[in-house]
């Protein structure tokens, strides 16, 4: 709070701020193509496919900044494209059931703007990701939930994921980072049990909501929690900063809960850094393993839908203030990496961080938002 003005939190922030949430929301809605995808980067070469998780967060963002229309036409993208894929997804459920999973057959993260298969690229990117799909029926049902219109194409590409995931949501796969392939993820399981759940009460289907409820049994149990709280997958007890999405928005636990509070609790001791950001875990090596901003505002989030308005107008300050002259976002934040000598690695290899990244700006957006919500 500003010491003497009066001002509410937010307002205080944002009057000092460069980058102002009008600037993000329009980067978002200006980024679309005509047919509705959504880049992770507009500048960033590899960045420039639809993942459909970078996707759901900017439409989910999009939603919330009433911007429905923007937020349908991406929804309409991603139901064409995977309609054009529906018998990649009936490729992908053999394999499962014939215990032949590898990468290359099952449903991928992302999609050219014009809804192909990404060509075989210089760098193989990891693809299998079914956090994504989960995530897509997430923000598919919020956007029905603040009025979108379930038309049958719609609904038809949500029979064939909640198909898909019905089948594959049990899949070791790769994290929601693209990384530590082979393993069951807490929020990859996390996203496919709240997508299926909230898909299940939109399409009617029983046997979605009973497999997500199943899920999210299996998320509480001793394979996904140490000592109290979430860990990022079985066998690795580090805690990850996309465990944040189990309380907010995804409601596999409740945030008043003590599982939440010292998941939440250990990521502010861990990966929250006082000057700014959060990491993604401990160790993290991409890009030297700097802070997020869109885990930034994922904290900001969770610590205010918990009760506490202290550290969100901070994380967000901290956000606008990250911004470059352009008013663009990045990915993360390299001035305190864990690895200098990883960051030099990425930077010779990649060029500099991913600018603008279009979910950080979703995010920026939502953390606003909600502490509008609060003040
Ligand atoms: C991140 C993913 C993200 C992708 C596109 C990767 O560096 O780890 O979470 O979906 O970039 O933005």
């Amino acid at each position: 709070m500003h010491p003497s003005s009066g001002l509410t939190n937010l307002a205080f922030v944002t009057h000092r701020s460069a980058l102002t949430v009008q600037r993000s929301i329009d980067l978002l809605a200006g980024s679309q193509t005509p047919q509705g995808a959504i880049p992770a980067s507009t500048v960033h070469e590899l960045y420039r496919y639809g993942w459909l998780r970078d996707g759901s967060w900017c439409a989910y963002a999009l939603d919330r900044a009433g911007r429905t229309p923007a937020a349908a036409a991406w929804h309409h993208w991603v139901a064409a494209t995977l309609l054009r894929h529906e018998h990649r997804v009936d490729q992908a459920l053999a394999a499962v059931r014939t215990n032949t999973v590898n990468g290359a057959v099952m449903m991928p993260a992302r999609f050219t703007l014009t809804g192909e298969q990404e060509p075989q690229a210089a760098e193989a990117w990891p693809n299998f990701q079914t956090d994504c799909y989960g995530f897509w029926l997430w923000a598919l049902a919020d956007h029905i939930r603040r009025g979108g219109h379930l038309d049958p194409t719609l609904q038809q590409a949500a029979q064939l994921v909640t198909r898909y995931l019905l089948g594959a949501g049990e899949v070791p796969c790769f994290d929601c980072w693209e990384e530590h392939p082979g393993q069951l993820h807490t929020a990859s399981l996390a996203a496919v049990s709240a997508g299926l759940r909230n898909a299940g009460a939109l399409l009617g289907d029983s046997t979605a909501q009973a497999y997500a409820e199943k899920l999210r049994t299996r998320l509480l149990g001793c394979e996904h929690t140490v000592a109290g709280g979430f860990i990022r997958f079985p066998g690795d007890t580090r805690v990850d900063g996309s465990l944040l999405w189990l309380g907010v928005p995804l409601g596999i636990v409740p945030v008043d809960g003590r599982l939440y509070a010292t998941t939440v609790s250990r990521i502010r001791d861990e990966l929250y850094r006082p000057e700014g950001g959060v990491r993604r875990y401990q160790g993290d090596t991409f890009y030297g393993g700097g802070q997020w901003i869109l885990l930034a505002a994922s904290l900001g989030w969770a610590t205010l839908a918990m009760g506490d308005s202290d550290l969100a107008p901070q994380l967000l300050a901290w956000i606008e203030g990250s911004a470059n002259h352009e008013g663009y976002l990045p990915e993360q934040v390299a001035d305190d990496p864990q690895s200098p000598h990883m960051l030099a690695y990425w930077r010779e290899r990649w060029g500099a961080t991913a600018t603008p990244l279009l979910w950080s700006h979703a995010m920026h957006v939502i953390l606003h938002d909600e502490l509008k919500a609060g003040s």
